[in-house]
């Protein structure tokens, strides 16, 4: 049982003895003084049912004793607080020395798609892909830690106006003119070609498009490559290749796993029964030649257009491919739930996804979730950007981050857990709604909220019970609370099972970076104040030292970074 179910419990009954019909609810105290929980319900409820709010408070207070607290007192005009008894402490942290999982109960699976990282073919990895693959994949890690059952994909953008512009970059580079017959690609050799040339056809088909000429060719050539064009189909087919080893490549160095890498493309055998689908339906429409579907609710604003689903010239958009792809994730996967991390500025986009799915009815039932997050920025308050203007390569930072921890970290395996640590901790260390600075000596600093002290709290942990175990002295089975020091660094520990929950339901990674953060806080001020090795019970405090291990261990596993045992 959490401690918060604990206090929850308490309460409910007290509430019944007082004739109370409300469900009721408690926080973490906000000061320490008050004990560890707290109910500040007794105004809201006085007022409601006619009664003196203190005398309702002393009276729910009293109904709630028991002996899983010290105290339950009434402060203020009526606040119930909790204080936990040394005992429960105890016994609490002991039986989640002896559970993986920790004190976290599982949850009813729910089949969930995760969908993150959404690089586009060609397009260098930059600065803006970096929190969708760290928050995504400690989102799939957290969902799946309370017992979600998750399939992550990728959906790669592949087959959009940028795989046009793409193909006319490489068009042009093959020596088509303007004015010759068709514009397919001859005699190109994509065999040996790297992510970087592939990047300049990118940068070039883009930039020629800005005419309308090329825009105009760009779109044949979309059209081309999506009715199937034998020559242009094999040309993509290598660029995507060449695009994706390069993208699996930063994934896996970034630890963000995938069980499906499919893309936009891989929808495409479904477009055509989906739009007649929905036109016979009566659901999509016709408007200037194109086919648009109608879109509202909460997450848009009232004015918004409709989804745009077959252009004029017949070719298909971001939002066809992505609701043909939603479609398949909830008929062929099983999906009851769906999660998108894309940044804030897809919001319409993504809310009108939504909106169309539930007007087509292919998401009854359905959970649909947008993670949005905060933009990375630079000393100017600007997105980060590289010297030249654009924006910062996701690889270059990476190498930065692995380039400072590598000064400061004399164990080679143990600098790379560190550099790339720093990047994850700082991007998930604050409500991913916020945005950042990318500031790498702070990063990797081993002082306050960073990945390296974190790591370095547990790499010390390690070498403590290392030490004692040299010395013969194993950690007990069962925690004693000898301390106060002690105390709240283990009331920090049993938070756990709360803060995975909560960031389960929030999808909010912060929550455990902050649990983390609050246990290797409170441990250093026990180890501080406590002598482990040469006190009266070195076996019960090196339990102790065994549990923070565990918790900060989990936090950081489910935070995508690795521990490491020496620095
Ligand atoms: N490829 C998109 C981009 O680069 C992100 C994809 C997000 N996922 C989705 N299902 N739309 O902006």
């Amino acid at each position: 049982m959490s401690i918060k179910s604990a206090a929850l419990a308490a309460l409910a009954s007290a509430y019944k003895l007082n004739g109370l019909g409300a469900v009721p609810s408690v926080i973490r105290s906000t000061k320490p003084e008050f004990g560890d929980l707290q109910c500040n319900e007794m105004m809201r409820l006085a007022k409601a049912t006619g009664k003196n709010t203190h005398d309702l408070a002393a009276s729910v207070a009293a109904a709630a004793r028991n002996d899983v607290f010290d105290e339950v007192s009434v402060a203020g005009p009526g606040f119930v607080n909790f204080r936990l008894s040394n005992e429960t402490i105890a016994a609490e942290a002991s039986a989640m020395l002896g559970d993986p999982a920790l004190g976290a109960e599982k949850q009813r699976p729910i089949r969930t798609v995760i969908d993150f990282g959404g690089p586009n073919v060609a397009k260098a990895l930059h600065v803006g892909h970096l929190r969708s693959f760290v928050i995504g994949e400690s989102l799939r890690r957290i969902l799946s830690e309370i017992g979600h059952d998750v399939i992550s994909d990728i959906h790669l953008g592949d087959w959009g106006l940028q795989m046009g512009k793409l193909l006319y970059g490489a068009a042009i580079a093959s020596g088509w003119q303007h004015g010759d017959p068709v514009p397919f690609i001859k005699d190109f050799s994509f065999d040996e070609m790297s992510v970087e040339e592939l990047g300049i056809l990118y940068k070039s088909g883009n930039a020629a498009s800005e005419d309308e000429t090329a825009l105009a060719v760009a779109r044949l050539l979309t059209n081309m490559l999506q009715d199937g064009h034998p020559i242009l189909t094999a040309a993509w087919k290598r660029m995507r290749e060449i695009s994706l080893e390069a993208v699996s490549a930063t994934a896996e160095q970034l630890g963000a796993h995938f069980d499906l890498l499919l893309g936009e493309s891989d929808a495409h055998s479904e477009i055509a029964p989906m739009l007649d689908d929905l036109v016979s339906r009566g659901l999509a429409r016709e408007s200037d030649g194109a086919l648009v579907i109608e879109v509202s609710g909460e997450e848009l604003p009232d004015n918004a257009p409709p989804l745009l689903l077959r252009k004029s010239d017949g070719a298909a958009l971001y939002g066809t491919t992505d609701l043909a792809t939603l479609r398949r994730r909830v008929r062929d996967i099983g999906a009851q739930q769906i999660i998108y991390c894309t940044d804030d500025r897809q919001a319409l986009h993504v809310g009108s996804v939504f909106s169309a799915a539930r007007v087509a009815g292919y998401a009854n039932g359905i959970e649909l979730r947008h993670v949005t997050f905060g933009t990375v920025r630079g000393w100017n308050g600007k997105p980060f950007k590289t010297r030249d203007g654009s924006a910062a390569a996701l690889g270059e930072m990476i190498e930065l981050a692995l380039a400072k921890a590598a000064e400061k970290v004399k164990d080679k395996d143990s600098a790379t857990a560190v550099g790339l640590g720093a990047l994850k901790f700082t991007d998930l260390s604050i409500p991913r709604k916020t945005g950042y600075v990318f500031d790498i000596d702070r990063m990797t600093s081993f002082e306050g909220r960073t990945g390296p002290y974190l790591q370095y709290a547990y790499a010390r942990i390690c070498s403590i019970l290392n030490k004692a175990a040299l010395a013969g002295i194993v950690p007990g089975v069962t925690i004693s609370v000898s301390h106060p020091s002690e105390r709240a660094v283990l009331v920090e520990c049993l938070w756990y099972p709360h803060s995975l929950s909560e960031a389960a339901r929030r999808l909010e990674p912060f929550e455990i970076a902050e649990r983390a953060y609050q246990v290797a806080d409170t441990f250093s001020r026990f180890y501080t104040d406590c002598e482990v090795l040469t006190g009266e019970d070195p076996p019960a405090r090196l339990a102790t030292c065994k549990l923070v291990a565990q918790v900060i261990g989990k936090c950081l596993e489910l935070l995508g970074m690795e521990t490491v045992r020496r620095m």
